[in-house]
């Protein structure tokens, strides 16, 4: 199911025309589709629901106060990193008694804000974290749920600088050290275990590494419970994939074909966190060309959007697609090959930066000043990760439903740059 399509050279979103959008609130413009986001969370549901899985949204993927409580309003949870987050989980009206928290730093405020709101459970990565919570706990009269967040050394062959599972990764604690971690919290009044939570990274378009992980977590549970340890969730965190391109993820169904047989044999509940496959299609970012120029034997398009708005190219080297709204040459089923009618063009931002780019030696139409360009599978890790970097305002929030559409995040303005400081 995509939601952007192209009608007689003009973009679409669901219903609506992106161009007209854009004409309407201005550009750089995020455009998310509210049906593809309902979609892509039930698709999840549906594959897991053997287990009655808990689905927690991942916020940091996409944290637009609409999107979580268009979330919320279909059952879905979420897993929060910070107290910022769970504040934006709690301001959206969602029920916080099904949040997971994770997070290698959590300070005490946050904390207690967590357990303020009666949190599912800590995803508690290390063993100063543990103590952290206890204490905290015991000062206001509550014991807190915990499940461990376990490093199980699996490696999910993805970005370097997203890979959380392997053994010497900041993230949770050596697997090995399972038992003496659960006598700890057994041992503490203040602590109750809930579980144990493994993240091998993102995105993982295999299922393997979720297979591993899986069965390192069956025989967790079942060494703990031998020794009369209630561990009843199992949290296989998040990081399916997402077609950037064209079908290189997996649909949720084959990941849960692999995972709910091992949860079932463990008698546990299920809780994942996934983020980008459900925010990462919904939302594309719209950008006006406001140059192209010809130098050192290269064109490059100069757009109005930048590594400001979007820093996944520039962190990562991500490949987005990324074609016309109202394209001269129809959008291509394969984005990386030359096109026809097309030449090579770099499309940049205008950030003092050599890794402000978007696309490089790409084949591309020809496109003029003022044309219009989506960035597409911009959902997931937009927004969240832009900045006010070279003072640039960050654009226009709008969902769109069916013919509807409405703002959910204003442009930021000169006065907004400014309204922090103190002279
Ligand atoms: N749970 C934990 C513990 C995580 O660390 C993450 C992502 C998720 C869930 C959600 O993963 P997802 O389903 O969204 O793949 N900025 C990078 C991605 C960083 C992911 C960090 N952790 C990017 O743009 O690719």
């Amino acid at each position: 199911m995509d939601p952007f399509q192209y009608q007689n050279s003009e973009l679409f979103c669901e219903d609506v025309s992106v161009s007209a959008l854009a004409e309407e609130f201005g550009t750089p413009l995020w455009v998310y589709s509210k049906a593809k986001l309902v979609h892509e969370y039930q698709q999840i549901q549906n594959a897991f629901a053997a287990v009655d899985p808990v689905i927690c949204y991942s916020v940091k993927a996409n944290s637009n106060l609409s999107l979580l409580k268009v979330l919320s309003e279909q059952g879905c949870s979420f897993d929060v990193v910070s107290g910022g987050e769970l504040y934006r989980v709690r301001e959206a009206g969602a029920d916080t008694t099904k949040v997971a928290f994770a997070g290698v730093g959590k300070t005490d405020d946050e904390i207690r804000f967590a357990l303020e709101s009666d949190i599912l459970m800590f995803n508690v990565e290390s063993e100063p974290e543990l103590d952290a919570i206890s204490r905290i706990a015991g000062e206001m009269g509550k014991v807190a749920p915990v499940a461990l967040r376990l490093n199980p050394d699996v490696d999910g062959k993805t970005h370097e600088k997203t890979t959380t599972g392997r053994k010497g990764n900041k993230f949770g604690m050596d697997i090995e050290r399972h038992n003496e971690l659960a006598d700890k919290v057994l041992a503490d009044p203040n602590l109750e275990l809930r579980g144990i939570h493994l993240h091998i990274g993102s995105p993982i378009n295999t299922t393997d590494p979720y297979r591993q992980a899986a069965e390192k977590a069956l025989s967790v549970v079942r060494e703990l419970r031998s020794k009369g340890h209630q561990t009843n969730w199992i949290n296989l965190g998040g990081g399916f994939g997402l077609n950037y391109k064209n079908d290189e993820a997996p649909p949720a169904s084959v990941y849960a074909e692999v995972i709910v047989p091992i949860i079932q044999e463990a008698e546990c509940r299920l809780a994942l966190e996934p983020g980008r496959s459900i925010a990462g299609n919904s939302g594309i970012l719209v950008s006006e060309v406001i140059f192209v120029k010809y130098e050192g034997g290269k064109r490059f398009v100069i757009q109005d959007a930048a590594m400001t708005d979007l820093i996944r190219p520039a962190m990562y080297d991500s490949f987005h697609k990324l074609w016309p709204v109202n394209p001269s040459v129809p959008a291509p089923e394969d984005f990386e090959v030359e096109i026809e009618n097309c030449s090579l063009a770099d499309i940049v931002g205008p950030v003092c930066e050599s890794s402000d780019y978007f696309a490089k030696g790409r084949s591309f139409p020809n496109v003029n000043r003022g044309d219009l360009l989506a960035t597409f599978s911009a959902g997931a890790y937009g927004t969240v990760m832009s900045s006010n970097y070279n003072s640039r305002p960050r654009g226009t929030e709008v969902l769109v439903d069916g013919n509807e559409y409405k703002i959910i995040r204003r442009r930021e303005s000169y006065e907004d740059l400014v309204a922090h400081e103190r002279v």
